[in-house]
């Protein structure tokens, strides 16, 4: 395995990844496949863009005819498939496009996958397949329970990998991470949304008591479980990649504010998200077994990513200002012209 496709590699997770890659296998090929949708963002990965090793194509992973030209001109035997529409929110707003690249998508990777006989194929899932978990950790044979258009159509890819491994023996691996967070996350989603606004002294809109439950993952740690699962997997099955940091949104928020020394008055409590799982809980003791660990405290990832965005402002700013000032206003406006319409208990 020397040729790796990484589909969506200019998103968060996806361009930690790349760099993992490059950092530990010097005899890898990355060929990075990214259609850049307002969440994709060449700067991610701008410290590898002369790396020999590297190449981008710019390109829709539902697009058919431009896979099997990517898989064949550049000799891939493996895909790992970041690649998706990612934030629950936007999924209530606009659902098509989930489904279009996180069901339809994944299947045509699949299929390409099949046809060109590759080594492997690792599809990226979410702990939020197995839906609000209320009691105890699921373990990966837990039923797929999926409450958000998100995780319902992370749930389909889920099914059609599966479908692929058991009728057309394509080796696959999943793995269900947790919640995570570090560098170059899109401040759309609630820990850098919280540390953006509050550099800014704008107001942190906490859906609801702020009393669900998320089981945050380094960033890192996420990558090198990925790492782990793809190299030491056994093929057809599924991996729980959970953080070990199960915190409340209030408890991480008001982390935030501390180490930025903001006051506590920046929370509004806003209406709730309809259908917010409650919390999510993995068993991650399958990977554990392959030797995959977690290498940081959680406090220790948070202050290190509280710094990243103090000390990449212009990245953070750039996003802010664009497509994203329309999407906040859509979310956020009514929301925080009414604070307290959350229910605080
Ligand atoms: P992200 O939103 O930051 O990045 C997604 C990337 O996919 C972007 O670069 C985007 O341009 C690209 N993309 C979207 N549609 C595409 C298409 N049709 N063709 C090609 N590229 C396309 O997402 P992320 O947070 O890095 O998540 C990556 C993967 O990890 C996703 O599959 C997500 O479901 C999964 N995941 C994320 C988390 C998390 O907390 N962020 C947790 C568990 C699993
Ligand atoms: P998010 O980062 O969107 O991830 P996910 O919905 O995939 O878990 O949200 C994390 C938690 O924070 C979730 O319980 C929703 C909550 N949240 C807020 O309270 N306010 C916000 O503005 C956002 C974006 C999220």
């Amino acid at each position: 395995m020397k040729h790796l496709l990484v589909t969506g590699g200019a998103g968060f997770i996806g361009s930690n990844f790349v760099r993992c890659i490059f950092g530990k296998y010097p005899q890898y090929q990355v060929v990075v496949l990214d259609k850049l949708t307002y969440a994709g963002n060449l700067e991610n990965l701008k410290d590898v863009a002369t790396n020999p090793r590297y190449t981008f194509v710019h390109g829709d992973i539902c697009d058919a005819a431009l896979v099997d030209k990517v898989m064949q001109e550049y000799g891939i035997d493996a895909i790992v498939n970041f690649a998706a529409e990612t934030h629950v929110d936007r999924s209530l707003l606009e659902p098509a496009s989930f489904l279009m690249t996180d069901v339809y998508g994944t299947y045509v990777l699949l299929e390409a996958a099949r046809r060109f006989e590759i080594e492997r194929f690792l599809q990226v899932s979410t702990d939020e397949v197995y839906g609000h978990i209320e009691q105890g950790s699921v373990k990966e044979d837990a039923p797929l329970s999926p409450r958000s258009p998100y995780s319902a159509s992370k749930a389909g890819a889920d099914m059609m990998v599966q479908a692929y491994y058991i009728s057309h023996d394509v080796p696959t691996f999943i793995t269900r991470g947790s919640n995570t967070f570090g560098p170059y996350h899109h401040p759309e989603k609630l820990i850098p949304l919280c540390i953006t606004n509050a550099l800014d002294d704008l107001p942190l809109p906490i859906y609801g008591d702020g009393r669900q439950v998320r089981d945050w993952l380094y960033v890192e740690d996420h990558c090198f479980g990925i790492d782990v699962v793809l190299h030491q997997g056994k093929v057809g099955e599924v991996y729980n990649l959970g953080g070990g940091n199960e915190r409340y949104n209030l408890e991480v928020v008001q982390a935030i504010l501390k180490l930025l020394s903001k006051p506590d008055a920046l929370i509004r409590h806003v209406a709730d998200r309809p259908g917010h799982d409650r919390r999510y809980s993995l068993d991650s003791t399958k990977l554990i077994s392959l030797g995959w660990q977690r290498t940081q405290s959680f406090e220790k990832a948070l202050a290190q990513t509280v710094q990243w965005y103090r000390n990449n402002e212009a990245w953070w700013r750039k996003i802010k200002g664009g497509e994203f000032s329309q999407y906040y206003q859509k979310q956020y406006g009514q929301r925080l012209a009414n604070p307290g319409s959350g229910q605080i208990q």
